[in-house]
């Protein structure tokens, strides 16, 4: 049997950096779904298609291989059909992209074979919006990692003033308010709390609170479910 914690939650609230480093202190496989579904935007923004045409959208779907690979850090690196293009779905014009066009449900299917068949074979910690409700219904430990949207708008614009990018707060929170109507109303696999997880509100927590609270979550769970 293998471990696997699901880390859903909305763009911005810290679930990457958290997960990645709980991963590594467990000595889990970390999956980024996110960037999955980035990957598979970035296809379609050089393609030239319009997130919301459907049709061509699906059209495309079966061209489509998202893979991952991991460096000897444990790093994830994102392949679209073979080329790791990880240094190129970070930009807010890929995450937008992906926020719309994850709504596809080929797009969705396309993925969740991929992410379930790697939750099948190592012990994952697998972040994203659908996993503990979707993706990994039975997964060991679910977390609900949320913040409000002006505590994520202002780490995204330190996050883009320290990289010596002009931005603007309120255009951030607009974008985050827009992101996660865009994520939580979609028809199929919306984000939402599972009933099942821990909820965890990282507004007035530091990076390292969050880390410890739900690796201490998932001690406790191990705990009582030896013990049972
Ligand atoms: O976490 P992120 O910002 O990298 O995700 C980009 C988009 O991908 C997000 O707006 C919604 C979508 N996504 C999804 O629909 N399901 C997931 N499990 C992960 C991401």
């Amino acid at each position: 049997m293998h471990y696997s914690i699901a880390i859903d939650g909305p763009a911005g609230a810290g679930k990457s950096t958290i997960a990645r480093s709980i991963a590594g202190q467990l000595g889990f496989i970390y999956v980024d779904t996110g960037a999955m579904y980035r990957a598979i935007a970035l296809h379609f923004l050089r393609k030239g298609i319009d997130g919301h045409d459907t049709v061509s959208i699906e059209a495309e779907c079966p061209h489509i291989k998202v893979s991952l690979d991991y460096d000897e850090a444990g790093g994830q690196q994102v392949l679209l059909n073979g080329e790791n293009v990880t240094p190129f779905i970070r930009t807010e014009e890929v995450g937008n992209m992906a926020s719309v066009t994850s709504a596809i449900p080929a797009v969705r299917a396309a993925l969740l074979d991929l992410q379930r068949d790697m939750a099948k074979r190592s012990d994952v910690l697998m972040d994203g919006r659908d996993i503990g409700t979707h993706v990994l219904p039975d997964a060991f430990l679910k977390i609900y990692l949320t913040a409000s949207s002006r505590v994520r708008a202002e780490r995204r614009y330190k996050e883009l003033k320290e990289k010596g990018l002009a931005c603007h707060l309120e255009d951030i929170e607009r974008d985050i308010i827009l992101r996660d109507r865009q994520d939580m109303s979609r028809e199929i696999a919306p984000l939402r709390q599972a009933e099942d997880a821990v909820l965890v509100d990282s507004s007035d927590m530091s990076i390292e609170e969050v880390i410890d609270t739900v690796v201490a979550e998932f001690n406790k769970k191990k705990q009582h479910t030896t013990i049972l």
